[in-house]
This record gives C-alpha cells, structure tokens and sequence, in this order.
C-alpha cells in the first residue's frame, strides 16, 4: 500500500457531530480531542511520517467566550497529560501558530510539551494552535524582510525554500493528503502555502 508522508486535518463538524446526538457543543469538542491520539497512533502504525491537526484557527477567537474557554481548557490539559504519554510513544509533538492572546500557562506548557519530545524519532505531530495561513505567511514575509534590511541577503535571494523555511513547518515535507471531517471543501486559513498540490478528501 502506498502511504502518504504527511497528512494534515481540518478537526471539523464537533459542534453538529454533538447536536446529532442531542449533546452540547462542547461534548462534541471533548470527544473529538480523545479521538485525536488515537489518529495519531494509528497515523504511525500505517507508516505515516508527519501528521498536522487543525485545532484553533485565528478566526476561532470569534467563538462565544464559553465555547473559547472550553477549548482552550481542553488544549491545556491535552499539552499536560498528553505531552507525557506522546513522550513515552516516541512522538515528537510541535505546537504551530502564534503565542499572541495564548496564557502565560498555556505558553509555558507548549515550551515544555516541546522540548520534553523534541528529540523523539516517531511520527512528527504538529498541533496548529491559534492558528492562521495568512498570518504565518506576514510572519514569514516580516523575518525575511528584516534579513535583508540587515544586508544578511539580497532581494533576489528570495525564493520558495527561503519562504518555506520561515514558515512553522519548517524542515518537514508539505502534506500529501488533506482531510477535512466534516465534509466541507474549504480550507479556512489552514496551511495556503504548503497545501498547494494536496489531495483534498
Ligand atoms: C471543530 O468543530 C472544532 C474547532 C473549530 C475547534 P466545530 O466546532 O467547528 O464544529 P462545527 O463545524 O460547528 O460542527
Ligand atoms: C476550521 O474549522 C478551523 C479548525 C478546525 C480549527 P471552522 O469550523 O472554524 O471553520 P469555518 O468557520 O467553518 O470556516
Ligand atoms: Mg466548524
């Protein structure tokens, strides 16, 4: 079977995946986030390198405060409690996305989820938290530019692995395949740089 490298979700379709069940919203966010580490086991077992989950994107701060709160409680104890058991199957977890409006808290277990299985040769899980394509792109455009005002390099230096190479994925290959669980064709500010030739399910 032919498998491929990496593969990238759009965790989507929690909110109506609860409704169908007569449940809340965040019944649904919280089942999801189980199912989360089971992908990613099985993720490796088929023999897949890197996996990149859509978590919170930068629009999401646009969610009812309830809703935000709930998430962000949800990501806090999964950095926490998962951070170990990822340690101990070999996963090298890597939060992507901005720090901005994330709690001291928060921020603090990212650095340390991070670095506790940095050195881990399993599956690459990358977690796109606070999370925006547009945004990491202003990221990137703003490092390469205050490289060359410093004279570190010249315009025409620029090109598509320089541009890769400021981005959060970078040094990992772009995703193969992209999967979006609630059936919806849209990407939603999710990885507009690398997703250029994916196959979209
Ligand atoms: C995805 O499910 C979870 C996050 C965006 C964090 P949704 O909450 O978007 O669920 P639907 O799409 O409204 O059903
Ligand atoms: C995409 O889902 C973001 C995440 C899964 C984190 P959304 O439910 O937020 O996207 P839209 O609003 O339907 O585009
Ligand atoms: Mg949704």
């Amino acid at each position: 079977m032919k498998v491929p490298q990496h593969v990238a979700i759009i965790l989507d379709g929690n909110g109506r995946w609860a409704k169908s069940k007569g449940m809340p919203r965040n019944y649904g966010h919280a089942q999801g986030s189980k199912n989360v580490e089971t992908i990613c086991r099985e993720a490796w077992n088929m023999g897949i390198k890197y996996l990149t989950v859509y978590a919170f994107s930068t629009e999401n701060w646009k969610r009812t405060q309830e809703e935000v709160s709930t998430l962000m409680g949800l990501f806090q104890s999964y950095l926490d409690d998962y951070g170990k058991r990822a340690d101990s199957e070999n996963i090298k977890v890597k939060i992507i996305g901005s720090k901005a409006g994330l709690s001291e808290k928060m921020k603090d277990s990212i650095e340390k989820c991070m670095e506790r299985t940095k050195n881990n040769t399993g599956i690459t899980f990358n977690i796109a938290l606070n999370y925006g394509g547009r945004d990491e792109i202003i990221n990137a455009v703003k490092n390469i530019s205050q490289k060359v005002k410093e004279n570190e390099i010249k315009i025409e230096d620029i090109d598509e692995k320089m541009i890769s190479d400021n981005l959060y994925t970078s040094e990992q290959p772009d995703p193969d395949l992209l999967i979006r669980t609630s059936g919806e064709i849209r990407l939603s500010n999710f990885l507009p740089w690398q997703l250029v030739y994916t196959e979209f399910l």
